[in-house]
Parts: C-alpha cells; sequence; structure tokens
C-alpha cells in the first residue's frame, strides 16, 4: 500500500493554500492510501517565535485538520515533537546532508534574508528535519504545495546517499502537487504567494475568517489592467489566480471557467461562492472541534503512539547502517 505523509507548521493562521494544496489532498486519499498527517512544530522554532501562540495553533491545526475531513480513524494524526524519533533520525541525516545543499535552499535563502534577529541555525538545517520526518516512514508520496517540492528533493537525495553508502534503509519518496493550487497567490499581491506569515490579512483567504470576511476579500482582489477574462499566469496573474482557485474549488479547469465569464465582477462573485462553499463548513465544524480540546488531545496522544512503534523501527535500522553500536 503506498505511504502518504504531509505536514504543517504552526507559525500563522492555515489558509485556503495550504488547504487546496495539502490539506484536501492528503484527506482525499486517506482511505486508500496509508496516511499520516502531522503538525510539525519544531520547524514553527526556526524563526522569532512566540511559544504560547506555537502551543495554541498546534491544537488549532490539529482541529482544523479534522474539520477538514482528517479522520483519526483512518489516518494517523499527531504532533511531531510528540515523536522523539523525529529528531534523533534528524541527527543521523545531517551526517548524510552537505552544509552547501542545505545552504541552497530557497525558503533558507528568502526567510533568513527577511529575518530582523540572528538566523537561527535551525532555519539551515530544517530541511533535513523535514527530511527525516518523510522518511522515517517509508513515504512514498509527500503531497505538498510547490514551495516545499525543492525540500522533498532534498529528502530524496539524502535516502538515496544514505542507502547507497550504508545498504538500503529508507524508501525515496516523491512530491505530488495538486493540479492548479500548488501555488495559491496573495489576493492583495498576486506575484507572491499565499502565506501564514508574511501575507497581508488583506491577501490571505483563512479558514478561519468569517464568511463575509473572505466575500470582502475575494471581491477586492487586485486584478490586472484590461477587462477580458483569460487564463494567463504570466500576464494577468491576478484573474489567473482567481480562476486557478475556482477551477481547485469546483474540480474545474481554469481555460474552460474563463470562457464563462465576461467581467471580472462576475468571476469575483462566482470565486467569492466557491471559496465560502468550501471554507465555511471547514469553519463550522472546526468550532464544534474547539469545544473539546480533551477530545482532540486523545487523538493526539493516540497518533504519537502509533507512530513512534513505526518510527522506533526505522531509528534502530538506521543506526546500526551508519555505524552506531546497539546498545
Ligand atoms: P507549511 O506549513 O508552510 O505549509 C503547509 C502546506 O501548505 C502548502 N502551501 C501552499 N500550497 C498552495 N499554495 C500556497 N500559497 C501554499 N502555501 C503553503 C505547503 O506547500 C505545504 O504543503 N515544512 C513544511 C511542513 C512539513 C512537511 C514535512 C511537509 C514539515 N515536515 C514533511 C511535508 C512533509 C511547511 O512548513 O509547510
Amino acid at each position: 500500500m503506498t505511504t502518504r505523509l504531509t505536514g504543517f507548521t504552526p507559525s500563522g493562521d492555515l489558509h485556503l493554500g495550504n488547504y487546496l494544496g495539502a490539506i484536501r489532498p492528503i484527506v482525499a486519499r486517506q482511505q486508500h492510501a496509508d496516511t499520516i498527517a502531522f503538525i510539525s512544530d519544531l520547524h514553527a522554532l526556526t524563526l522569532d517565535h512566540d511559544p504560547d501562540a506555537v502551543r495554541r495553533r498546534t491544537l488549532e491545526f490539529a482541529a482544523l485538520l479534522m474539520a477538514a475531513g482528517a479522520d483519526p480513524e483512518r489516518l494517523l494524526l499527531m504532533v511531531q515533537s510528540h515523536v522523539p524519533e523525529h529528531t534523533e533520525l534528524h541527527y543521523l541525516l545531517e551526517c548524510t546532508t552537505g552544509y552547501g545543499e542545505a545552504q541552497r535552499m530557497i525558503q533558507f535563502k528568502e526567510k533568513s534574508r527577511q529575518q530582523q534577529h540572528q538566523v537561527r541555525l535551525s532555519l539551515l538545517t530544517y530541511p533535513v528535519l523535514m527530511a527525516a520526518d518523510i522518511l522515517l516512514y517509508d513515504t512514498d508520496e509527500v503531497p505538498v504545495g510547490n514551495d516545499q517540492s525543492q525540500h522533498v528533493e532534498l529528502a530524496r537525495d539524502v535516502a538515496t546517499r544514505f542507502n547507497s553508502r550504508y545498504g538500503q534503509t529508507f524508501a525515496i519518496p516523491q512530491a505530488v502537487n495538486p493540479a492548479f493550487a500548488a501555488r495559491i497567490m496573495d489576493l492583495a499581491a498576486p506575484d507572491a504567494k499565499m502565506s501564514k506569515s508574511a501575507s497581508s490579512a488583506a491577501g490571505s483567504l483563512r479558514l478561519l475568517d468569517e464568511p463575509d470576511t473572505l466575500r470582502r476579500k475575494v471581491m477586492r482582489a487586485v486584478t490586472d489592467p484590461g477587462d477580458e477574462v483569460v487564463y494567463d499566469p504570466a500576464g494577468k496573474p491576478g484573474v489567473a489566480n482567481l480562476l486557478a482557485v475556482l477551477a481547485a474549488c469546483t474540480d474545474g479547469d481554469p481555460v474552460t471557467l474563463a470562457s464563462q465569464f465576461d467581467r471580472y465582477s462576475d468571476l469575483k462573485r462566482a470565486v467569492a461562492d466557491a471559496v465560502v462553499a468550501t471554507v465555511g463548513p471547514v469553519r463550522e465544524r472546526y468550532l464544534a472541534l474547539a469545544a473539546d480540546p480533551e477530545y482532540l488531545r486523545s487523538v493526539l496522544r493516540d497518533g504519537a503512539k502509533r507512530a513512534r512503534e513505526r518510527a522506533g523501527d526505522k531509528v534502530r535500522a538506521a543506526k546500526e547502517a551508519i555505524g552506531l553500536l546497539p546498545a
């Protein structure tokens, strides 16, 4: 059976890009694949962070994943730091990764440039922790937006190198990107991706925004000169982004959809309806789930227990292969 895994870093507010890029894809196939979804809380410590906010968001993200359809009876849902094997394998993989390889990561370059305070060493090494997240469970497929594809490539390179140096230990994973939603752009600045931390409130469609707020943000989205509705990501990035959102929310195709609208305002109304129909029910279910934090915590405890049973064997195999004496 195919193993699929993906993670979410509790470093800001989950938005439609996260939902269409990774949450919906991982939930959609949970019946048919061995599926793991987790909150990558350790990754939230790589930039300036507020400890209380990380703790609060960890539970919030778990509730949102379940509100979006993640069913703990069918998939494994857990918090990364509850499974210490992730950090244990991280070190072994650091000993398999070059400094130059880590430095070439686009996210490291971008985020280290934006840091006001000292750049944390973990910002450089975090893609190696991400490789550990993936390789611990013999993951075949990693559903992600395209901003994470380079990190999955690194995990492939590290796994291939480890296997050829020390003997077959890890499955080789591959990134899986959704058709039109691998890079949803900021509605207020369509040349930048919608992002948990960097996006303006106006440009990000948050999963916990109220329907009226979602509608207002879509109606105010930045469009492009001219008035023709065509799918042209290079020439008309604002309109193309709205068409991509509409296509992803309605299982349509952006080119065909474009031909159905004569005016930007009609397109925006259709996008607003589709976004509210997609996100509204998730928010409703979230509010019900958030009222029972004890239940959420019990789901996460159970997920961590099951994850540790699987991860322990892999760490033991990797330690032995790399040359450590069994205790
Ligand atoms: P994170 O938390 O930044 O994002 C979670 C997921 O959402 C996707 N995404 C988007 N997709 C489409 N359009 C966008 N504008 C957009 N913004 C974000 C991301 O690509 C991601 O799939 N390091 C990861 C979390 C992680 C992980 C892993 C993922 C940790 N370990 C192992 C996969 C496998 C991160 O910070 O994603």
